[in-house]
């Protein structure tokens, strides 16, 4: 069947017919979206003459990553999370603020409530055998003055690439923790360094990228969530130098300004020093908040998280 069966006027006039344009009542922003939407899914059906058969399968597609709840994961492995932290960061620049640490993106694996403490935190139970990792940063004003009492949330994969609460394995909160800076702004974490992960082996998401002839696989990171009086709240992360997929993240999350090198630490007395036994690995993040005002882009998200019980 040849493609473009369609004038241009005639699918615009079923989109706008279908998103209730002409109607009374309803909700005009979700008509004009529909309304665009639909006429943009039409477009490239018969652009590119897309069969029954291929149109019902990927209806079908979407109803399976609806039942696996993935579209936390299918969002960003398409690259849309980062597309929308890309017009947020086009958004600031028009309106003039810059300076502030790198936003990227939050992932599908936030559990909110994590335990909070004052400067340092404990992260991990103590179960995993991976490497010892000490995370210490200070939190600053553009202008570099600390801001005391910030909320640093922190949270990450295990040395397996599993998340507690996600993968039933780890005990609620494990390597999950809000950490209150001090009158310094600093913060320190001991916690153990991640692995990166994939999408779930029977995954819609991974089947997509596998039909995309794309891997699905994340390097190993660090997410974040800081936030203080006055602040706008930063959503960000920070990935490994030398990780094997760095710069080819499946879900487009690391940024150039977000990769630190780990410092592998073997020295005796730094060791002690520590308060350690091992030899273990630590790297700084510092993080840098923009000043809240009333016209600034709004950069807290609402979205579903979930609690641990
Ligand atoms: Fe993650």
């Amino acid at each position: 069947m040849p493609a473009n069966l369609m004038t241009k006027k005639d699918m615009k006039e079923l989109a706008a017919e279908a998103a209730g344009s002409a109607a009374e009542g309803g909700n005009p922003r979700v008509k004009e979206v529909t309304e665009r939407l639909l006429y943009r899914v039409m477009q490239v059906i018969d652009e590119c003459d897309v069969t029954m058969d291929e149109f019902w399968a990927a209806v079908g597609f979407i109803a399976k990553a609806a039942k696996n709840n993935e579209f936390g994961l299918l969002v960003p492995g398409v690259a849309l999370e980062h597309f929308l932290d890309l017009r947020l960061d086009e958004a600031d620049k028009r309106a003039g603020i810059g300076g502030g640490t790198v936003r990227t993106i939050e992932g599908p694996l936030y559990v909110a409530g994590a335990p909070l403490s004052k400067g340092e935190a404990r992260m991990d139970d103590g179960t995993d055998p991976g490497e010892v990792f000490i995370i210490s940063g200070q939190v600053t004003d553009e202008a570099g003055r600390p801001i005391p009492n910030a909320i640093v949330d922190i949270w990450h994969a295990n040395s397996k690439g599993g998340y507690s609460f996600i993968d039933g394995e780890q005990a609620p909160y494990n390597l999950r923790r809000r950490i209150q800076t001090g009158d310094d702004g600093r913060y320190l974490a001991r916690s153990i360094v991640p692995n990166g992960y994939g999408c779930p082996p029977e995954s819609a998401t991974r089947e997509l990228m596998g039909l995309l002839g794309r891997h699905a696989e994340r390097p190993a990171h660090v997410h974040y969530f800081v936030s203080a009086p006055g602040h706008r709240t930063l959503t960000t992360q920070f990935n490994f130098t030398g990780d094997k997929y760095l710069h080819t993240d499946f879900a487009f999350g690391t940024r150039d300004e977000l990769i630190v090198t780990l410092d592998r630490v073997t020295d005796p007395a730094q060791i002690r020093d520590a308060g350690l036994n091992r030899p273990f690995a630590r790297a700084t993040f510092d993080v840098v908040l923009t000043k809240e005002t009333a016209t600034a882009p709004k950069t807290v998200v609402e979205r579903e998280h979930v609690i641990a019980a």
